[in-house]
C-alpha cells in the first residue's frame, strides 16, 4: 500500500512547480551559505597567518641581532634555550653540509627553500610528544646565512590546519544535508499542492463527464486553493443554471412545436385522404407534407445536435458493440439503396467495443449512409465498415458519388450549409452538423476524405477505457 503511493505520488512530485521552486531556493540558498562560510573562513585564516608571519618576522629579527652580536655560536644557544621552552617555535639550523646545529627538526622539511626565492611555506613535520612520535604542521621561513649555513624559522600551525580540514570536510556533507532537507521538504509540499490540484481536476473530470452537479472540495484552510476551489465553484454553479435554464427552453419549444407540427402533418395527410387521389390540390398537399417533413427533420436534428453538444448524454454511455450498429443501421437502409439502384454492403468484422451512447452514434452512422445513399448515382456502391486500429476503432461509410472537394470537407460540418451540387436534393443541411456532434461528445475523430472517387467518411472512436472514468 505504502509502497504503491509512493510509487505513484514521486514520479508526479518531481514535475510540480512547487517542487522546482524549493529546490532552486534551496539551491541558491546552498550556495550563498557556501561562499559566505568560506569567504568568512578564507578571512580569518589570512589574517591568522599575517600575524604568524609577523611573530615570525619579529623572531627572525632578534635571531639576526645575537647573530650579529655574537655569531653562530650565540645563534646555537639562542635556539637551543627557545627550543627549552617548549613552545611553538619551531627551528633547524644546519651547517654547510647539512648536519643538524641546533634545533627541534630532525631533518630539513621538503619543498622549504631559503630566502630569498622562499618566503613563508607551510610544511609537515615530526615532533615528539609525551613520548609519541607525531606529524605536526608548521609554517615559517627559511634563510641562507653566509657560508652555507642555512636557518629555518617557523610556528607551529597544527591546531588552524586541522581546524581548515574539519571545515573542508564538514562543509561538503553540511551542503549535501541542507540540499537532502530541501529535498524532503519540497517533496512534502509538492505532495501537498499536487493533493489540492488533483481535487480540482477530479471534479473537472467528472464535470467534463456530463456531472455538472459537482463541486471542487474546499478545506479549512482559507488558502489560495480555497479561493480558487470557491470561484470554480461560483462557475460551476453559474454554468449549472445557465445549462438548466437552456435545457428547459429546449425542451419546451421541443414539445410546443413538436406536438402542433406533427398536429399539422396530420391533418394534411386527412386533407388528402378527404380530397381523393383526383384532387386538384393533390400536389400542393403533397408538397405541403413534404415542406412539413423538413420541418420536423430540421427540429429534430437541431435538437439531437444541442443535446449532444451539452454534454449531458455523457452520462448515458455504455459499452457499445460498432459492428451490432453498423448490423441494424445498414438493415435500416437496405431498401432506400435498393429504391435508389445504389450497392450498399457492410464490410464484416468482429465485436468491436467502444464507449457510446448507443443511439446518437446509430443516428450519426444513420446520417452518413443516408447522405451517401443520397449522393451516389445509380448503379454506384458504397461500403460501410467497422474496424479496429492502434488507437481504437474507426466507423468508415465510402461511396463512389462525386464526393466533397478538399476546400468545402470543413465548411460542410457547420449548420445549414449544403454544396451548391445538391441543390436539387432533399436536405437540411444539418446531417454532418450532427455527426460532427457526436463524434466530438465521443472524443471521436471525423475525418472526410477522398474515396477515389466518392467520399470516404470515417469517425475514429478512442480505445474504451477499462473501466468508466470516476
Ligand atoms: N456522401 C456525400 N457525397 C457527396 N457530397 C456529400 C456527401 N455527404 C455530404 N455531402 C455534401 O455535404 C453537404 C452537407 O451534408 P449534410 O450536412 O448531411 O446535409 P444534407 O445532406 O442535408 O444536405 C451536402 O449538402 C452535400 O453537398
Ligand atoms: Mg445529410
Amino acid at each position: 500500500m505504502r509502497g504503491s503511493a509512493f510509487r505513484r505520488w514521486v514520479p508526479r512530485i518531481f514535475h510540480t512547480q512547487a517542487f522546482r521552486i524549493v529546490l532552486v531556493y534551496v539551491f541558491i540558498y546552498a550556495v550563498s551559505a557556501t561562499v559566505l562560510v568560506g569567504f568568512t573562513y578564507w578571512n580569518a585564516e589570512r589574517s591568522l597567518d599575517a600575524q604568524t608571519d609577523q611573530t615570525i618576522e619579529a623572531e627572525v629579527t632578534g635571531l639576526n641581532e645575537q647573530y650579529q652580536r655574537f655569531g653562530f655560536g650565540g645563534l646555537i644557544d639562542v635556539i637551543n634555550s627557545r627550543v627549552a621552552q617548549h613552545g611553538s617555535g619551531v627551528y633547524l639550523f644546519v651547517g654547510p653540509n647539512g648536519s643538524a646545529l641546533a634545533g627541534n627538526l630532525t631533518e630539513w622539511p621538503a619543498g622549504v627553500v631559503p630566502e630569498p626565492a622562499g618566503g613563508f611555506a607551510e610544511f609537515d613535520y615530526r615532533r615528539n610528544v609525551q613520548g609519541q612520535d607525531v606529524m605536526r604542521r608548521a609554517r615559517g621561513q627559511a634563510f641562507l646565512l653566509i657560508g652555507g649555513f642555512q636557518l629555518l624559522v617557523a610556528r607551529d600551525v597544527s591546531e588552524r590546519f586541522l581546524t581548515r580540514r574539519l571545515f573542508t570536510t564538514t562543509l561538503p556533507w553540511s551542503v549535501g544535508l541542507m540540499l537532502l532537507f530541501g529535498l524532503v521538504g519540497g517533496a512534502v509540499m509538492s505532495r501537498d499542492v499536487l493533493r489540492r490540484l488533483d481535487a480540482i481536476n477530479r471534479t473537472s473530470a467528472l464535470i467534463v463527464a456530463g456531472d455538472f452537479s459537482r463541486r471542487v472540495p474546499l478545506t479549512q484552510a482559507h488558502d489560495e486553493f480555497d479561493s480558487l476551489a470557491e470561484n470554480l465553484n461560483f462557475m460551476l454553479e453559474r454554468i449549472e443554471r445557465l445549462m438548466k435554464g437552456m435545457r428547459e427552453v429546449v425542451d419546451s419549444v421541443a414539445h410546443d412545436l413538436r406536438t402542433p407540427l406533427n398536429r399539422l402533418r396530420n391533418r394534411l395527410e386527412e386533407m388528402q385522404r378527404r380530397f381523393g387521389p383526383d384532387s386538384a390540390y393533390l400536389d400542393d398537399i403533397d408538397a405541403a407534407i413534404a415542406e412539413t417533413d423538413r420541418l420536423i427533420g430540421t427540429f429534430n436534428a437541431l435538437l439531437l445536435i444541442a443535446e449532444a453538444d451539452s454534454g449531458m448524454t455523457r452520462g448515458a454511455m455504455t459499452h457499445i458493440d460498432l459492428s451490432a450498429v453498423v448490423a441494424d443501421v445498414a438493415e435500416l437502409y437496405g431498401p432506400l439503396a435498393e429504391e435508389k439502384g445504389v450497392a450498399l454492403e457492410v464490410a464484416p468484422s468482429g465485436v468491436l467495443t467502444v464507449e457510446g451512447n448507443r443511439s446518437l452514434v446509430s443516428q450519426a452512422l444513420a446520417n452518413l449512409i443516408d447522405n451517401a445513399i443520397k449522393y451516389t448515382p445509380s448503379g454506384g456502391h458504397i461500403l460501410v465498415s467497422a474496424a479496429q486500429t492502434p488507437s481504437g476503432a474507426d466507423l468508415t461509410v465510402a461511396d463512389s458519388g462525386p464526393g466533397i472537394p478538399q476546400e468545402d470537407r470543413v465548411r460542410v460540418l457547420d449548420r445549414f450549409v449544403r454544396l451548391e451540387t445538391s441543390r436539387n436534393s432533399p436536405g437540411t443541411g444539418l446531417g454532418l452538423s450532427l455527426v460532427a456532434a457526436v463524434a466530438r461528445l465521443h472524443d471521436a475523430r471525423l475525418t472526410l476524405a477522398d474515396n477515389t472517387p466518392g467520399l470516404k467518411a470515417t469517425i475514429s472512436f478512442p480505445r474504451a477505457p477499462a473501466k468508466k472514468r470516476d
